[in-house]
């Protein structure tokens, strides 16, 4: 079919996405062809143009926090039919690798591919003029309709509006999971949470779900500590810098439980502050993205190995998304968790670009294009 999506001609060269006349391929036997409504836009689409994630693969078609309603089933598209409400999830589980059979699917095989560009099988759905398009996380959600794996959508109640469902792709669970599984707070904890835009935002929230009784949010933007602090923040500081002394006061000097940075780049020399931020045996998480080819991080290793602290990587928060994706729209129905506040700026996909600047400028917790 003939539709319309964003590319990035040459990532990593900071151009910006062009709007694109694009042949999408019918689904095959195990994917599914969704008319999405809406598309989150997320900070690891902008990495592909920044080049902090590089691609082997150009031209590109963005986004992977998607939602909208299948319209054609492959023959072995199990469990999925015309008419179902989905979110499309940026990390597939295929059910079948040794870490999915682990209930460690964010690990999983199949996703461990999200970034080569093409369809899990190798091949591409997607062409322009004839020439081959990648596809962001096997979907390439900026477009109005999407040719997914099974691997990678999560059937979802329909009572659930989908321009809010959409942030369940990627910025929901990655946050939400980055305290309650990454840094598995615990009733009574402080938790630190670096960096509350979309992903943040929702570390914070997992961390009050999670008992957390003192919540730092250290965000250089008014907007976004603002924004924490309704959504479950006790306190804000404005750089890391700044709530060391705060911590220091709120802990009686014994520092945060967990620290979780989520700030729009994963920068070495924030390691070693948010490691300083946490206590004795405490962990620090590192869910935001680095550079590819950052290899340094500034840490005190003796004061890790004498105070006995734990860092740890984070991918999708560590969710199960089958499991987790029901979970959380639970959530969200019992008024628990917050999606609605979240999507503070809609967009036409034309104005993609006008999106991505207002991210970058701080003004959105997420912005969302929604189609027509
Ligand atoms: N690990 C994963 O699975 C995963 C998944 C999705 C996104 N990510 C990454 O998470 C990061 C956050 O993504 P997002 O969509 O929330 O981005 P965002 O741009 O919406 O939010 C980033 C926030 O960090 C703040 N910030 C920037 N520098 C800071 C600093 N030095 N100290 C404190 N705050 C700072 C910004 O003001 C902003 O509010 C990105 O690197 C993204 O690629 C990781
Ligand atoms: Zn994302
Ligand atoms: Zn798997």
């Amino acid at each position: 079919m003939k539709t319309r999506g964003a590319l990035l001609w040459k990532p990593g060269t900071n151009s910006g996405w062009s709007i694109e006349d694009i042949d999408l391929d019918p689904p095959r036997p195990d994917e599914v062809l969704i008319e999405l409504v809406a598309s989150g836009l997320c900070h690891s689409d902008a990495h592909l143009d920044t080049g902090d994630i590089p691609l082997p693969f150009a031209p590109v078609l963005g986004g992977h926090e998607g939602a909208g309603v299948i319209v054609e089933a492959g023959d072995h598209a199990t469990g999925l039919e015309v008419g179902d409400h989905v979110v499309t999830t940026f990390l597939p589980s295929c059910g079948r690798c040794r870490w999915c059979a682990l209930g460690m699917s964010s690990l999983c095989d199949v996703g461990a591919g999200v970034l080569g560009g093409k369809a899990p099988d190798g091949t591409n759905r997607i062409h322009v003029d004839g020439q081959p398009v990648g596809a962001m996380s096997f979907l390439g959600t900026f477009s109005p309709y999407v040719v997914a794996p099974v691997s990678a959508v999560i059937k979802v109640p329909k009572e659930i509006p989908l321009d809010k469902a959409a942030l369940l792709g990627c910025g929901v669970p990655t946050g939400w999971g980055s305290a309650v599984y990454a840094a598995d707070t615990q009733p009574g904890d402080t938790v630190v949470v670096v960096g509350t835009g979309g992903v943040g935002i929702h570390a914070v929230q997992g961390a009050r779900l999670a008992g957390a009784t003192t919540i730092v949010a250290v965000d250089p933007v008014e907007f976004k500590r603002e924004t924490a602090s309704k959504l479950g923040a006790t306190h804000v500081a404005e750089s890391i810098a700044d709530a060391m002394s705060l911590v220091a006061d709120l802990t009686d000097g014994v520092m945060a439980d967990k620290v979780i940075l989520t700030a729009g780049v994963g920068e070495g020399n924030l390691v070693g502050p948010c490691s300083l931020l946490t206590r004795k045996g405490g962990t620090t998480v590192i869910t935001s993205a680095a550079p590819a080819m950052q290899a340094e991080v500034s840490l005190n290793l003796l004061d890790l190995t004498m105070s006995g602290k734990r860092l740890q990587g984070a991918l999708y928060g560590q969710c199960n998304a089958r499991a987790d994706i029901p979970k959380l729209l639970g959530l969200y129905k019992r008024g628990e968790l917050m999606l609605d506040e979240l999507v503070t700026n809609t967009y036409s996909l034309d104005d993609i670009n006008t999106g991505f600047t207002d991210m970058m400028e701080g003004r959105n917790m997420r912005g969302v294009i929604v189609y027509d």
